[in-house]
């Protein structure tokens, strides 16, 4: 099963200049907690805005990349989504964890998504595909609602109907 994992804003915002428009800590801690050891997908761009540019510590880091000559250190490459799904049927959780692209490009091939849904309408130039307007996805689970520093947030579930 390949699960999409993202932060949103309430328009489902997801980043602005190559950065995330949220850092909160219980965040970054959930999303480590549910791809600890399983296989990330992201894209080059995705990949450039981490620390120092390096992929995931103890996760399987897939990147995608158009351009052939491409590779960083600890991560496999693909050039396509066919060389992508092919690569994700070895391994059993797979989570695609973005940016803008990637999301937009897998979530045909993705039967869930974890959000983490951030009541807060930062100026954003990159977006996760608003899934309470697509009819082909149904939120499942809400979890509580908390807050850091006056943000609140909850984590949603979707999953394909
Ligand atoms: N809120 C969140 O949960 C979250 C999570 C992750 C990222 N983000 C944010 O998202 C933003 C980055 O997203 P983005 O849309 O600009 O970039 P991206 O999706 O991370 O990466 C785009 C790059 O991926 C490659 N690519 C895209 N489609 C491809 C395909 N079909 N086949 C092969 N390669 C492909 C291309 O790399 P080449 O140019 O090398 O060919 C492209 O430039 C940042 O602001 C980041 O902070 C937010």
């Amino acid at each position: 099963m390949i699960t999409a994992i993202a932060a949103v804003s309430q328009n489902w915002g997801i980043g602005k200049d190559n950065d995330l428009l949220f850092n909160i800590p219980e965040d970054k801690k959930f999303f480590r907690r549910t791809t600890l050891n399983h296989t990330v997908i992201m894209g080059r761009k995705t990949l450039e805005s981490l620390p120092n540019g390096k992929p995931f510590k103890d996760r399987n880091n897939i990147v995608l990349s158009r351009n052939k000559s491409f590779s960083c250190e600890g991560t496999e490459v693909c050039g396509n989504v066919e060389e992508v799904l092919k690569l994700a049927e070895k391994y059993e959780e797979v989570f695609v964890v973005g940016g803008g692209q990637i999301y937009e490009t897998m979530l045909p091939y993705c039967g869930k998504a974890i959000i983490t849904n951030v009541n807060a309408s930062p100026e954003a130039d990159v977006f996760f595909p608003n899934l309470d307007k697509d009819e082909s996805w149904e939120l499942t689970e809400r979890s509580e609602e908390y807050d850091f520093e006056g943000l609140k947030y909850s984590f949603c579930t979707y999953v394909k109907k």
